[in-house]
């Protein structure tokens, strides 16, 4: 029996309830019935911290067994901090060769907290040896769906517009900054960013694409460290480099699709971006 104020009925009370669910991200059903992330983020730290002491008795070459506040940077009790996230992340990506090596990693990853609410991985779509390269933010309710980036109503307003200029999938590369949904759609916190980062420098290194668009501020922000917004820095070429990347690649910030859904004044602008894209691959040679 639901608790609720007496000129409510049961019925009233239940939609009310149903609306603050949805209210708070959790806007469609998954499965038949619930799972405790509570339970299993603390299975998740367990199986951490076993990991955790089965290194260092190895490392020690001991049978001693040790406690896993031993591990550097890993509290009894918690699962991975962001600061040990980003670290472990790094190594990962560093040892990937290949896609699928990187695919394979991020699928496995358990460092970022993001996973454990969202449905499916989203690592990437297109083509692989393709020479231009989008970024988005994060997959949304469709992407995560389905397993594919901008596969919703924003990702087909980005084909459509991209097609107008000859792109389509089998000529371009597409992920986001994120590989899981934020619960809700909310904005990623610093420490996901940083978590996922390792990993999608690697992911740019690898497709090594002779352009780069970031799609929508947060993407551009976080690739190109600036605290810039994206009105500012949509349009303007700029360089882009990791630290593992011989030369720099040709960057630039377009807005985000779903910004222009509810801006669409601002789709002349996105025009006049895409347009620039276009010289700049003529200029480069590019298909
Ligand atoms: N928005 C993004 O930034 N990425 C997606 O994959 C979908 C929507």
């Amino acid at each position: 029996m639901i608790q609720h104020d007496s000129n409510m009925t049961d019925s009233d009370a239940m939609l009310a309830a149903l609306q603050w669910q949805i209210a708070m991200g959790a806007d469609e059903c998954l499965a038949e019935t619930g799972v405790d992330r509570y339970a299993l983020v603390e299975r998740q730290a367990e199986e951490r911290r076993n990991a955790a002491q089965a290194a260092v008795s190895a490392a020690q070459g001991a049978s001693r067994p040790q406690p896993a506040a031993a591990r550097p940077g890993l509290s009894a009790n918690a699962p991975l901090g962001a600061a040990e996230a980003a670290a472990e992340s790094r190594k990962l990506a560093r040892a990937c060769n290949s896609l699928a090596e990187l695919r394979e990693a991020v699928e496995k990853f358990e460092g970022c907290a993001l996973k454990q609410t969202a449905s499916n991985t989203v690592f990437g779509d297109g083509n692989e040896n393709a020479d231009i390269m989008f970024i988005g933010e994060a997959p949304g309710q469709d992407e995560d769906r389905q397993g594919k980036p901008f596969v919703g109503v924003s990702g087909q307003l980005l084909d459509r517009m991209l097609s107008f200029i000859g792109l389509d999938r089998s000529k371009f590369y597409i992920t986001n900054a994120l590989y899981w949904r934020p619960p809700g759609n909310r904005t990623p916190t610093d420490g996901e960013v940083a978590t996922c980062l390792p990993f999608l420098e690697r992911h740019i290194e690898l497709v090594n694409p002779k352009v780069l668009i970031f799609v929508g501020g947060r993407s551009g922000k976080t690739f190109l460290d600036t605290s810039e917004g994206i009105t500012r820095l949509r349009g303007k070429w700029k360089d882009y480099k990791t630290d593992h990347m011989d030369q720099a690649v040709p960057a630039m910030a377009i807005f985000h699709p779903a910004y222009l859904l509810r801006n669409p004044e601002h789709k002349r602008l996105v025009w006049r971006d895409l347009l620039s894209l276009k010289r700049k691959m003529e200029e480069l040679g590019l298909e």
